[in-house]
């Protein structure tokens, strides 16, 4: 298949783009670079041995996309574009419901005029809301999200979902990610947050390379094993290929689908920090503070239809993700600004 990857360039795009690659698959990068580096686009043609086709353009500038649709017969699209911070999402609203749905609503626009009917979306597990029946499952209805940024992955989910129903041949998966770390096991690309990290991993791995202080690990008072929040960690390369087996999947099915992408257990803050510093035999100093605003106890999937449906599960553990965000960290201080 040859897919157009939206915000390829980024963390789970550039990771979903080697595994397309290494499945066999033709692959073409469509992002503007507003968060992410050109220097990853190298990275990819030396992992993958084959030069990488990017499209340096705005998803949401037609004019650009539709130049693009016409330049390449695509087999279907995979939507990572869009802006991701959830605390900033509270700061920026305007501009996080302006670039997640106008990037959503240009590309299926350009779809419907090139005869493209494929895609997989970038969605996640915030669009639940705060549910605290676990583990969360596909038709369990939001308690409402927390954060523009929820809203608008709830919003696109909406879009996709409407579009599939209306028009005939339509397929769509809407994956829900819950806690992506890790990095390709080359070391050469990984997440690269700007400025000081939101997420916990990279947070852990500044830490360990000395490039900030020690962690503050947000509250112990919850009602968990340890008191420090639960979540669903995932290797991004097993992320990666949930994108191919779901790529592959809506080649002979029509319809909409929504699938979580989660291991099914669930770590604490300190099971991750702890397998961290024995894994990678490195100190991680850390102190508890107060909750973070917005953060639940606890949240992991029910992986049950991605395996029933895809033929897909995670297979990479806890120990893999902490060596694996170690290699990449200590590989590039300073992400692709090295
Ligand atoms: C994980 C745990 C924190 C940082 C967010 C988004 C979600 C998705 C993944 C995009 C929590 C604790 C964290 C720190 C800490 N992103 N923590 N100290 O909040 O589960 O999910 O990222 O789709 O949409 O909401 O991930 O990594 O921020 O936090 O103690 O410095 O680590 O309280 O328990 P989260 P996270």
């Amino acid at each position: 298949m040859k897919i157009l990857l939206s915000g390829g360039a980024g963390f789970i795009g550039s990771h979903t783009y080697v595994e397309l690659i290494n499945a066999g698959h033709e692959a073409v990068i469509v992002d503007n670079l507003y968060n992410a580096s050109e220097k990853v686009l190298e990275r990819l043609a030396e992992i993958t041995g084959k030069p990488v086709v990017f499209c340096n353009a705005d998803v949401a500038d037609k004019a650009a996309l539709s130049a693009i649709f016409a330049q390449h017969q695509f087999d279907a699209v995979i939507h990572f574009a869009g802006y991701k911070a959830v605390g900033e999402s509270v700061a920026k609203p305007l501009e996080y419901y302006r670039n997640n749905l106008d990037t959503t609503l240009t590309l299926c626009e350009c779809m419907r005029e090139a005869g493209v009917s494929r895609i997989v979306f970038s969605s996640s597990a915030t669009v639940y809301g705060a549910l605290d029946t676990m583990p969360l499952e596909e038709t369990m209805v939001s308690a409402g999200c927390t954060n523009p940024y929820g809203w608008t992955k709830y919003m696109n989910e909406r879009i996709l979902l409407d579009t599939a129903a209306a028009l005939p041949g339509w397929s769509v998966a809407l994956l829900r990610y819950f806690n992506p770390i890790g990095a390709h096991e080359s070391g050469r690309i990984g997440e690269d947050p700007v400025g000081i990290p939101n997420n916990l991993m990279p947070y852990i791995t500044q830490v360990a390379s000395g490039k900030r202080d020690h962690l503050s690990v947000f509250g112990d008072d919850y009602d968990t094993h340890d008191g420090t929040g639960v979540r669903d960690y995932i290797h991004v390369v097993d992320l990666a290929k949930g994108h191919v087996a779901a790529c592959e999947y809506l080649k002979d099915h029509q319809g909409a689908e929504i699938i979580n992408l989660g291991t099914g257990t669930g770590y604490s803050v300190l099971d991750l920090v702890n397998a961290f510093q024995r894994v990678n035999d490195i100190e991680v100093p850390y102190v508890i503070t107060d909750r973070r605003p917005g953060d639940i106890a606890t949240c992991y999937a029910d992986p049950t239809k991605a395996k029933t449906l895809l033929g897909w599960q995670a297979e990479k553990t806890l120990e893999d993700m902490c060596r694996d965000s170690w290699r990449w960290q200590s590989g590039n201080p300073n992400g692709y600004r090295d």
